[in-house]
């Protein structure tokens, strides 16, 4: 992707200075599905590939539940470069970065984006608390992408520490295939911003006539 020598050619915050290697993402470009994490750790660092710790065994097993493997979909992270430490994400370290972010996004143009995390959703869905609106199908009008689909989740890492959040994650993942078949069927669906209105709705498994009306 020419799009990853661009961002290597950039500085774009302190971290390209004291990161090893770029970690820009990757995956299949026609990916109907994107996954966004939160920035490279140390293994992620060393390699230039996201998720490819014990987070990411976490995401790898979670995906293979539902019959998809890493090189079908695509991930990122909202920091390309590692934050030392693996601290959070400082606010203007996420906003340098968001451009590229934006541009992945365009260029994969996913039916589903799947925010692993607060910082991941915060970039997408500002000022929403991933524990109301993990497990939702949420749909918005981004500013520069137009409407697109996300169903925020937990960040895999989080859940290696609080491993009673595990089966709440599985069940999130259980969801994804059906609203791709969803999605796939219904691709540009009722364009309207449902983030601050009836949003808490994609009840799965309801008649399809239904779905819709409950979907945007
Ligand atoms: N955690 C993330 O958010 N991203 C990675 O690439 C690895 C761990």
């Amino acid at each position: 992707m020419a799009l990853n020598k661009e961002i290597a050619s950039k500085s774009c915050c302190s971290l390209s200075q004291t990161r090893t290697n770029l970690v820009p993402g990757e995956g299949s470009p026609e990916a109907r599905i994107m996954f966004i994490g939160e920035a490279p750790g140390q293994k992620e660092d060393q390699e230039g590939k996201p998720f490819i710790g014990a987070a990411g065994k976490l995401l790898s097993d979670l995906l293979l539940t539902i019959g998809l493997k890493r090189e079908d979909i695509f991930i990122a992270n909202v920091l390309k470069c590692r934050p030392p430490g693996n601290r959070d994400p400082l606010p203007a370290e996420a906003a340098a970065c968001l451009p590229w972010l934006s541009r992945q996004v365009a260029i994969i143009d996913p039916l589903l984006i799947i925010p692993l995390g607060r910082h991941a959703m915060e970039r997408f869905l500002p000022g929403m608390k991933i524990s109301a609106v993990r497990g939702k199908i949420l749909r918005r009008n981004v500013p520069g992408l137009g409407f697109r689909v996300f169903m925020p989740t937990y960040h895999p890492a989080a859940v290696l520490y609080h491993r009673e959040w595990l089966t709440v994650l599985e069940s999130d993942f259980k969801k994804i295939p059906q609203i791709l078949e969803y999605l796939t069927e219904n691709p540009s669906n009722g364009e309207t911003d449902n983030v601050s209105g009836n949003w808490d709705t994609l009840e799965l498994g309801v008649k399809k006539e239904r779905k819709q009306e409950q979907f945007f």
